[in-house]
């Protein structure tokens, strides 16, 4: 099971992270892989300078902008 920890911490939230959950939901249900992919939110992962912040099977994504996330999700779900 592949796994996305997204950032819902109040300062990755109120940048990009509110709109970068709504991509990796679309992009789950338009590649029908919603059931292999288990999104989690997470308290603040302590490095908000970085932010927005989401980790994805284990591999650790900053400064996440949602118009480059679809590029990262291809990557991370759709190629391994
Ligand atoms: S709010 Fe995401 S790292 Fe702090």
């Amino acid at each position: 099971m592949k796994n996305i920890l997204i950032c819902m911490g109040s300062s990755c939230f109120a940048r990009e992270n509110r709109e970068n959950l709504k991509v990796i939901e679309e992009f789950l249900r338009s590649h029908g892989i919603s059931d292999s992919v288990h999104i989690e939110g997470s308290l603040c992962m302590g490095n908000c300078a970085a932010g927005p912040n989401i980790t994805i099977n284990g591999t650790e994504y900053h400064e996440v902008q949602s118009d480059a996330l679809p590029e990262i999700l291809k990557k991370e779900l759709l190629e391994i």
